[in-house]
């Protein structure tokens, strides 16, 4: 079989064997989300999706993340394949007929969508089980979304025999079914901070007699600002946002403390271990030199998502042969956002891959992200050919 031919008809086969299976799933899913480790009925969904299948199911793990083993008829390694299965304290705004029916809930990350094309690929290599030489392993996780369910599942040892392994992201911004990777890293670590910025309050006639902690944390913002400016490499990438600033009760009155968060967004795991110093030296300094102090909280959260060199390689190759040359695109940069799928990387050699869902859909976690559901078996498609790829060398 040439390479140009070996995906010949793949993408047609799963369309017309289970695209509706999958976007059926997909609405369902849609319809009813669930936040962080609380995916119950959704892993449910999966496990009633993937009933009858050859596949050996683990549930339970990572509180509510599924983990099904497919095992081909010949030897071989084990390639996994992982999909993100909660949704976002968001209010959905889409107007779909399908919209979530619980306020304050919606799947504005597009997890339902990974979450059924996972099914999709695991009903393809089902059928495909004699052309496996090795096993497959589909992971549904919960809590990606900040609580790191990603991390909770490597560490309960499901994925320590496998020996490579793919996501996909569904991706607004990049053309329609056009995939995306690169070497590297390709998302960034995502830490935290919290301060309190300590002063003393008083009368607001009478600042001489205060420590103004509202002042302190006015410069101590404008002077963060110096920490990626000033502090960083400037051809290296960093972000430090303060997104929180909180202080006081009423216009008159000198506050004794102020609030500041902030996210920082590194790529190099030098640089992200000392941001910590670095944030936390400018702000008690100033706060100091202004007769008050600060309470310096940091939290080191996802590491950064770096593809495997050869993986990476290896899916672009794939999906030019599925999809068309044109539609493999080998990024340039890394997207500054964050991803749990890193701890996945971190122990296992695969790649994290951007799907595109067209450059008109609004923004990952807006209350209008709705995607053209023609995606999702494509994006089936493209798990499977992963899958077959790893297993057929
Ligand atoms: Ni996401």
């Amino acid at each position: 079989m040439s390479v140009v031919q070996r995906f010949d008809g793949l993408e047609r086969e799963v369309r017309e064997g289970f695209g509706e299976k999958i976007v059926a799933l997909r609405r369902e899913i849609h319809r009813e989300p669930e936040l962080g480790f609380d995916t119950e009925k959704t892993a449910a969904k999966v496990l009633a999706a993937l009933d009858g299948l050859p596949l050996e199911i683990q549930t339970g793990v990572a509180e509510n993340g599924v983990v099904a083993t497919l095992e081909g008829e010949g030897e071989g390694p084990t390639v996994g394949l992982r999909a993100d299965m909660d949704a976002l304290p968001i209010h959905e705004e889409t107007g779909l007929p399908f919209a979530s029916e619980t306020d304050g809930k919606m799947h504005a990350c597009g997890h339902d969508g990974h979450t059924s094309m996972l099914v999709g690929a695991a009903h393809a290599l089902s059928g495909m089980r004699h052309r496996l030489n090795g096993t497959v392993r589909f992971f549904f996780q919960p809590a990606e979304e900040g609580e790191g369910g990603g991390k909770v599942m490597v560490d309960a040892g499901v994925a320590d025999d496998v020996d490579s392994i793919f996501a996909l992201h569904l991706w607004p911004g990049l053309p329609f079914g056009r995939a995306a990777t690169k070497a590297g890293p390709i998302m960034a670590a995502a830490d935290a901070f919290e301060m309190t910025v300590k002063g003393a309050g008083g009368h607001g006639a009478m600042p001489h007699l205060t420590a103004d902690a509202i002042a302190m944390a006015a410069q101590i913002v404008t002077a963060l600002q110096t920490v990626v400016s000033r502090e960083v490499d400037p051809v290296e990438p960093a972000v430090l946002t303060v997104g929180e600033i909180g202080a006081g009760t009423a216009y008159n009155i000198i506050p004794e403390t102020a609030r500041l968060g902030g996210t920082v967004r590194t790529l190099n795991e030098d640089l992200r271990r000392r941001m910590p110093e670095r944030i936390e030296h400018l702000a008690r300094g100033i706060a100091q030199g202004m007769r008050g102090d600060v309470q310096f909280d940091y939290e080191f959260s996802y590491p950064v998502t770096v593809n495997d060199e050869y993986a990476a390689w290896r899916a672009l190759g794939v999906a030019g042969d599925l999809l068309g040359e044109d539609n493999a695109i080998e990024l340039t940069n890394p997207s500054m956002g964050a991803e749990d799928f890193a701890y996945f990387l971190e122990k296992i050699p695969g790649a994290f891959i951007w799907l595109g869902v067209g450059e008109d859909v609004s923004g990952l976690h807006t209350p209008t992200f709705a995607f053209d559901e023609e995606i999702l078996p494509l994006g089936s498609a493209l798990l499977t050919a992963l899958a077959l790829e790893s297993l057929s060398s």
